[in-house]
């Protein structure tokens, strides 16, 4: 078979890792693809949100399945176009997208099939915005709806916060139309988990939960990214919580989507606060998490793409989609400055004396390969993930390998699952 794959981080390099390994595979394409995926796939210089190139390459190439990384190309509603011409493609339907592309959309579906999230208003005007948040009690969390790479989300300690971000959004449009209509919601007090399904429609099947660890410096301090760091399992999610998840969200979400007339193909994200009343959605998306995929696909036994296809096909229920009971750990390493201004082009120093180590995976995210070395193209650089048979192990696997990294100015947490090691060994 000849898989394409859409996109160029370190979810895309760790997909393109593990569709790799299927015996069925004989040629991977990535676009646009970095540097470590050069080594599996072949890197096609085509835009992610160029749906009518990545259609061409598609037909030409005859791509038997072609799986989506990031959201945007989603929303933008290339499966629906891929469909239409016949070819197989892994990712939810433009319709089905929505429940990440507008945020309150999702909490509409949310409000209508009873999934517990956190109670909401909505603005779409300025003025109206000002005058309830003259009123409120803080902190309290405000949302552009639309798309806004992860930065239109703040949690605000008091009114003169809340006022500048929502003149940036709504009145500047700093997040252009995705800033038209803002939420304004309740702040949830508890830890973060992601937990992601796979959907074919009609069943789905629970991939293994993670946490990402979003500030870019140690104990949760300084600015949100894009992800610093994940693990899985989380110590606290027991079999009961995960059952709980899937029967208050997963089961009415979808089947409440089918009502509506969507079918819901692709992997389903759902990032929860594990609140004392239970666990509540802070949000949908349509697509595997990053850096969440780095530690989720290493702890997935056996061959991912028959679970693709069977997702593409409505044929998932009589696969099981089996998890190893060890712990991925993941440290992002990124460049000086990140998530605000950096360099790029810095040559990555001790690649090659990772790549013999058991139990280490180096995914790579901003970086490309020229004349065989490795150089920095991005603010989040690799991921470096490891597994070991309990958080200690894993840890020091992942820190291990991330003391042997070097690029200048790099950057990196040292505390990703520390506290866990402490909770749970
Ligand atoms: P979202 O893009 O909706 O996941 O929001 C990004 C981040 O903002 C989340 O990962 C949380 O850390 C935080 N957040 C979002 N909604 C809430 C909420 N209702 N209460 C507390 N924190 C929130
Ligand atoms: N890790 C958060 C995301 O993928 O959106």
């Amino acid at each position: 078979m000849k898989v394409l794959v859409i996109g160029g981080g370190g979810r895309e390099h760790a997909l393109v890792w593990k569709i790799s390994q299927s015996p069925w595979v004989k040629k991977i394409y990535c676009a646009p693809g970095n540097g470590g995926i050069s080594d599996l796939a072949e890197n096609v210089d085509i835009p992610v949100q160029d749906i009518s190139r990545l259609l061409d390459f598609a037909s030409s190439q005859k791509i038997d399945l072609t799986v989506v990384g990031p959201e945007l190309p989603l929303t933008l509603g290339i499966v629906d176009t891929f469909e239409k011409k016949g070819l197989k493609i892994f990712g939810p339907c433009q319709s089905a997208a929505r429940l990440e592309g507008s945020k309150i959309f999702a909490k509409k579906m949310m409000k209508k099939y009873g999934i517990p999230t956190a109670p909401y208003e909505v603005f779409c005007e300025f003025e109206a915005a000002q005058n309830y948040l003259k009123k409120v009690q803080y902190p309290l969390v405000i949302k552009a709806d639309g798309l806004a790479s992860g930065k239109g989300v703040l949690v605000a300690e008091n009114f003169e916060e809340a006022h500048s971000f929502t003149q940036e959004v709504m009145v500047k449009k700093i997040f252009g139309n995705a800033g038209h209509e803002v939420l304004i919601e309740k702040c949830l007090v508890g830890r973060e988990m992601s937990f992601l399904v796979f959907s074919d429609g009609k069943t789905f099947a629970p991939l293994p939960e993670a946490r990402d660890h979003k500030r870019v410096f140690d104990h949760d301090e300084g600015p949100n990214t894009g992800g610093m760091g994940a693990f899985s399992p989380v110590p606290e999610a027991d079999s009961r919580l995960k059952e709980k998840i899937m029967r208050e969200v997963f089961d009415p979400l979808l089947t409440g989507m089918a009502k509506e007339g969507v079918s819901y193909q692709g992997v389903l994200y759902a990032g929860l606060m594990l609140t004392r009343q239970g666990p509540q959605v802070l949000e949908f998306n349509v697509r595997f998490g990053d850096p969440e995929t780095e530690v989720i696909l290493p702890r997935l036994k056996g061959d991912l793409l028959p679970i693709l296809l069977a997702c593409t096909e409505g044929k998932l229920s009589p696969i099981k989609v089996e998890i190893s009971d060890e712990v991925a750990l993941g440290v992002v390493m990124v460049s000086g400055g990140y998530p605000g201004t950096y360099q790029n082009g810095y040559e990555i120093q001790g690649l090659n004396g990772l790549a013999k180590e058991k139990n280490v995976f180096v995914f790579h995210a901003g970086t490309q390969k020229m004349d065989g070395r490795y150089l920095t193209s991005g603010g989040r650089v690799l991921c470096i993930s490891a597994l070991g048979k309990n958080f200690s192990e894993a840890r020091s696997n992942a820190y291990r390998a991330a003391e042997k990294i070097q690029f200048e100015k790099m950057h990196y947490r040292k505390d990703i699952g520390l506290t866990q090691l402490k909770m749970k060994n």
